[in-house]
């Protein structure tokens, strides 16, 4: 099995990006790494600011709303303010995507190949873990070589906005497995104490 190297970076929807970056920065103790503004399409796009505390990062987006509604203020308006993804690191996307395929699991696209000015990068989401909740998970697979690949490349980020307002337009709310055909232990257990 493909392991995972761990949480690559967590990303927050945000009504303000300014309180929310000078709550990340001047507070929390973390530093700016990256920013864009207008990141998307003609149609609606978002500004963006990821920041870093030691190898924790946070990306914080805030819709910005044009001919449609920004997919980030959707989001909060159904959802609330709060974690939009989560990126997990493998090794290997491609075996990862498979594996999870075989498993049921639905992506909102194919693998998306970016490239910084350190390499290559590659990325792929799912759709939401759960029924009426939008919190998804990114795959993310990176070049681990002298220098470090950046980690936020804007045509990444575009094409993910595109596959999330294509999905947006259509209306239809997907998941990330189709919870009707599997057989899910849905009653309580008692949590154990303990010891
Ligand atoms: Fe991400």
């Amino acid at each position: 099995m493909n392991q995972a190297r761990g949480i690559d970076h967590i990303t927050l929807c945000v009504e303000n990006l300014d309180a929310a970056e000078f709550l990340f920065t001047e507070i929390l103790g973390f530093e700016v790494i990256w920013s864009a503004r207008d990141v998307g399409s003609d149609k609606s796009s978002m500004d963006t600011v990821v920041v870093q505390r030691g190898t924790a990062k946070v990306a914080l987006m805030q819709g910005r709303d044009k001919v449609m509604k920004s997919q980030i203020s959707e989001f909060i308006e159904k959802y609330g303010q709060g974690v939009q993804h989560f990126a997990l690191e493998v090794d290997d996307i491609d075996a990862v995507s498979r594996e999870w395929e075989a498993h049921g699991v639905k992506f909102s696209g194919p693998v998306k190949e970016g490239r910084d000015g350190f390499g290559p990068l590659k990325q792929r989401f799912t759709y939401s873990l759960f029924p009426g909740s939008g919190i998804f998970i990114e795959l993310t697979q990176r070049q681990h070589g002298d220098e470090q690949a950046k980690t936020f490349v804007r045509s990444t980020v575009e094409s993910l906005y595109k596959d999330i307002e294509r999905d947006q337009a259509s209306g239809i709310e997907q998941t990330i497995i189709d919870y009707d055909s599997f057989l899910i232990p849905m009653e309580k257990k008692p949590l154990k104490r303990a010891s």
